[in-house]
């Protein structure tokens, strides 16, 4: 999709439970090692939430830190999109229970389904009401509680995945260059299998015996997806730069999804883009699916790395399988 659209972050946030666990703490769980899992992986640490804690409070906690960032009041906002695959219950949306908590009656608030993608198409999304008028601030959310669909007795999942929550106000441009300049989401049902949640839904409703076979947690055929990832990202890094005419020094910063350590090194090094260009930060929360890309935008965003005027490219891929590109000038 090209076609400019006349959007600025106005601010961003995140929220990521106190609770490390470490990959030694894994070693005690299942049959695995530090050393597996930091060279097939990238990871160190990833953090888990706590009793008490979810993926509502997760994502209020972020949208409260993007909102002061951006000096805006929650009374300020026109629409609230909240990114996830671990939503607060099945329905009714995650967003509508954030809209009650920040305390802003009547907006609309609804949620996307686009796993480790969630978070761009729910940007994407945003940026094209707010170019055309209809919304004018809009709060866009990635929160997941990954913990609570992983099964910790599955080695070949269970060491992967991290909870978090990222939160951005997008408004109106501010200055003339400023905006998305260009913008993919694509989804392949062919791989809708490879990584699904087969427990808890109409298909196939909780049960004794749903429990017992550990339907409601996350399955995995890695493999299959780290052959899709790895092609993907870095055709959708590619077609992004290309579309705009864009090299290596022209992007002040990637911000790919945080799958696998490998997956983000692969493309990098096929497009010869220098490491200090792609954002990792896999090693210390591990996957967070639609958390990912918030939080790594929000770590870039206040390490000061990227100033007014620059290239920002965002990336990401997973379940559905999903993918997603969207290059915002600063
Ligand atoms: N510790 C030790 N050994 C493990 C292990 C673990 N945590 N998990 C799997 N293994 C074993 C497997 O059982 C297998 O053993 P075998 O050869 O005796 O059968 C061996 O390691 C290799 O397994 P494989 O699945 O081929 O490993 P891999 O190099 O592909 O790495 C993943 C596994 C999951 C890390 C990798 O496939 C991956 O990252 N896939 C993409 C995941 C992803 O991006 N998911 C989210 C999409 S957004």
């Amino acid at each position: 999709m090209n076609g400019y659209l006349a959007i600025s972050i106005r601010g961003t946030g995140r929220a990521l439970p106190s609770r490390v666990l470490t990959n030694a703490d894994f070693e005690k769980m299942v049959d695995t090692s530090d050393e597996w899992i930091r060279t097939r992986t990238g990871i160190l640490e990833r953090r888990i939430v706590s009793d008490g804690q979810s993926t509502l409070t997760l994502a209020v906690d972020a949208a409260r830190d993007a909102l002061a960032d951006a000096g805006m009041a929650a009374t300020d906002l026109d629409l609230i999109i909240c990114a996830t695959i671990t939503p607060e219950y099945p329905f009714p949306a995650t967003a509508c229970f954030m809209q009650e908590q920040l305390g802003v009656p009547d907006i609309p608030a609804y949620d996307i389904s686009a796993a480790c993608s969630g978070f761009v198409y729910a940007l994407i999304s945003a940026a094209h009401f707010i170019h055309h008028g209809t919304y004018r601030n809009v709060l866009v959310v990635g929160a997941e509680c990954m913990s609570r669909f992983t099964d910790y007795t599955d080695r070949g999942t269970c060491i992967l995945f991290g909870d978090g929550a990222g939160a951005a106000v997008i408004g109106p441009a501010e200055r003339e260059d400023q905006g998305m300049y260009y913008c993919h989401m694509g989804a392949d049902g062919k791989g809708a299998a490879t990584i699904l949640c087969p427990g808890g839904g109409a298909r196939t409703p909780a049960s004794r015996e749903t429990v017992d076979q550990r339907l409601h947690s996350l399955k995995m055929n890695g493999r299959e997806v780290y052959k899709f990832a790895v092609t993907k990202m870095q055709q959708v890094i590619h077609d992004a730069m290309v579309a705009q005419g864009l090299a290596a020094d022209d992007i002040a910063m990637i911000i790919p999804h945080q799958s696998n350590l490998r997956i983000i090194e692969s493309a990098r090094e096929k497009l010869g883009l220098p490491a200090e260009k792609v954002f990792v930060n896999i090693d210390r929360y591990g996957n967070m699916s639609g958390a990912s890309v918030p939080v790594a935008l929000d770590e870039v965003r206040k390490s000061g790395v990227v100033g007014a005027g620059q290239w920002v490219l965002l990336v990401a891929f997973g379940a559905g399988l999903t993918w997603a590109s969207a290059l915002i000038r600063t």
